[in-house]
């Protein structure tokens, strides 16, 4: 038997019991003629003492660092406790050892407090995932598959596998494609989500489906995104949105309830997506703090109502006069800031990333006194009135940014949650769970002069404007104004859940009908022929019964990795790929063979980089 026990199990409970342990070796620290070594395994830390009579024995072997390490020994009460360890009371009277296999020396050392930078670690993931630090976002994602998995199945819902070779349709994110060496020329693609297959699964009347699935894009890299992500996927039948919001409340608090013992019972709200960014300039508002947008002028119409600029237009201020937008926020307590902070800011809000031309600010002084980069413009009653309008109270500081609508929204976004970190109103253990609801439909692709689905093909417009989308010419002739084609208002019944500011998950009532579902791919612009090519399998199966059915996919690795109060989800997945989509241990993607590729007819230009 190579162990009786795991390095982290021992107490005083066991004291003088004979047992074999079996791990990694962390340190060996020599006092005289007496070795400590502290052994390591997934379990925890104990400490070996190697007595007089091993110490020869141990100086012929020399024992290093990560060697694997069996040794039989008595348990027995430390003189020098460590209240950090759980196994801190006890060591282990060493009475014989084996060395089971050497180790070089580690490229970095194999602490919390690790000396190994991002790539080094990344290189030699196998070892980092040693570090307790990372083992803990592993054991977190770990106990969120399985709470997930819990409730899901306690609600009926069966776990179905579906294809990962498919059929190529691109619709949002590129796809990653695979060579097919039995139908040569031809392609398998990666599925971006498992969409059509849950559908149907609806369709062969598996009511409640889920899966813990990998879904691949080939898109842009961030932090919170990689090329392969894991989806918790799920889709239900005969529900309306209501039904699927209360579902997944319950799976996420059953989560939080699970996996950080925090009892979430606070009201989870509904924001309409207008609401969103109305307020927030952002469709996944971080609602931990305050500080909302006033809109003092809009090219953005919330419930058909859009800002007019009459409280700051017309004062010969040219940057206000002439913009499309201006909006402003209210820093709490910020008015004492310096000249030098100011001038930070207007800085952070003109980098390339924001792209803004400039910041107005306005002091609202805590004796009430106004001082203001604008005072030329605006008197002491004007700017008391600004201030009013942005509910801002004595002491906080007024920032305004003006410019064209989408921009400078998105602007002030950013520029709020830059401030909520400084201020220190976004603390990573305080959570608040959000739903947006009433997405637009469509979004207009600039590139293609075409609508293309916001969410995807498969979502249903709200049952009050599907008469607007088949009684409508989806073409748009007037590409500058393009807001005011009838399709820009259509609404869907599309849900996001929002956890502290980020899409922790998406959904949507679909499409059950041939018929309307041939209308939506009309009005993205496809042919019959094309949509025949692309989704017959899916309009054939509605002919045959479709449910009405609906449903929901959480973003995995995003969700441990807020749990986890980090802000990268690298962290959470054990070989994660870097921001160029590399995985630097493996060294792939890399350029294979010539036979390979002579297998499945490829030739390469030469001209490629990777061939160069
Ligand atoms: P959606 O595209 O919104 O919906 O994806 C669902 C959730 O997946 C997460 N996510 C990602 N996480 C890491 N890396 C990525 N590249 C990445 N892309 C998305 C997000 C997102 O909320 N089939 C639909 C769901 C449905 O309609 O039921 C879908 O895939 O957290």
């Amino acid at each position: 038997m190579y162990r009786t026990h795991t390095c982290g199990e021992l107490s005083l409970a066991n004291i003088n019991k004979q047992v074999t342990l079996a791990g990694w070796i962390q340190t060996v620290r020599k006092f005289g003629s007496i070795t400590f070594v502290d052994l390591r395994d997934r379990y925890g830390i104990t400490q070996l003492l190697f007595g007089e009579e091993l110490n020869k024995q141990l100086d012929e072997t020399a024992l290093g660092r990560e060697f694997v390490l069996q040794v039989k020994g008595i348990v027995s009460e430390r003189t020098n406790k460590n209240p950090n360890l759980s196994t801190g009371d006890i060591e282990i009277k060493v009475s014989s050892f084996s060395v089971l296999n050497k180790s070089v020396t580690p490229p970095f050392t194999i602490q919390d407090d690790t000396d190994g930078g991002d790539d080094l670690r990344m290189k030699f993931r196998y070892l980092d995932l040693r570090r307790n630090a990372v083992k803990k976002n592993m054991e977190l994602r770990y106990a969120v598959n399985r709470a997930a998995r819990n409730y899901l199945h306690e609600n009926n819902f069966m776990d179905i596998e579906t294809p990962f070779l498919i059929k190529s349709t691109p619709e949002g994110a590129r796809d990653f494609v695979v060579p097919s060496r039995m139908n040569s020329g031809q392609f398998y693609a990666l599925p971006q989500s498992p969409q059509t297959f849950k559908q149907l699964l609806m369709v062969s009347g598996y009511d409640r489906y889920y899966q813990v699935v990998k879904c691949f894009r080939d898109e842009d890299l961030r932090a919170d995104r990689q090329p392969e992500f894991t989806q918790i996927d799920c889709e239900m039948s005969f529900v309306e949105q209501e039904d699927i919001l209360k579902m997944f409340e319950g799976m996420i608090r059953h989560i939080f309830l699970s996996v950080k013992n925090i009892n979430y019972t606070d009201k989870i709200d509904v924001m309409t997506w207008e609401d969103a960014m109305w307020n927030y300039g952002n469709d996944k508002p971080d609602i931990r703090f305050g500080m909302k947008i006033a809109n003092l002028k809009t090219a953005f119409k919330k419930d058909g109502i859009q800002a007019r600029g009459e409280l700051i237009n017309d004062a010969g201020f040219a940057v206000f006069d002439n913009a499309e937008t201006v909006v402003a926020i209210a820093v709490p307590g910020a008015a004492a800031y310096s000249r030098k902070q100011l001038d930070e800011l207007t800085d952070w809000v003109k980098r390339p990333q924001i792209g803004m031309q400039g910041l107005v600010n306005i002091r609202y002084n805590i004796d009430g006194t106004y001082k203001s980069s604008v005072d030329k413009f605006y008197n002491e009653e004007k700017l008391k009135q600004i201030a009013a309008f942005c509910h801002a109270n004595p002491g906080d500081l007024i920032l305004i940014l003006a410019g064209k609508e989408e921009k400078t929204r998105k602007a002030m976004s950013e520029l709020r949650l830059e401030l909520g970190e400084k201020l220190g109103f976004r603390k990573n253990n305080e959570f608040k769970l959000l739903w947006v609801v009433d997405f637009p439909l469509f979004e207009y692709s600039e590139e293609d002069n075409r609508w293309v689905a916001r969410h995807h093909p498969f979502t249903s417009p709200k049952p009050a404007h599907i008469e607007v989308m088949i009684n409508n010419d989806p073409v748009i002739h007037n590409a500058a104004e393009y807001l005011k084609h009838p399709y820009a208002d259509i609404k869907a019944n599309a849900y996001d859940m929002v956890l502290n500011g980020n899409e922790i998950g998406g959904g949507s009532i679909r499409i059950f009908q041939r018929d309307l579902q041939e209308k939506m791919f009309t009005a993205l612009g496809m042919s019959q022929e094309e949509a025949l090519h692309k989704f017959g399998f899916l309009l054939g199966a509605f002919e045959y019964g479709a449910p009405p059915h609906g449903g929901i996919a959480f973003g995995f690795d995003r969700l441990c990795a807020i749990l986890g109060g980090s802000e990268s989800i690298r962290d959470f997945i054990a070989f994660p790929k870097n921001n160029s989509g590399r995985d630097v241990m493996l060294d792939a993607p890399s350029t294979i063979d010539d036979k390979q590729l002579k297998e499945l007819s490829i030739s390469i230009d030469k001209k490629s980089p990777a061939t160069n």
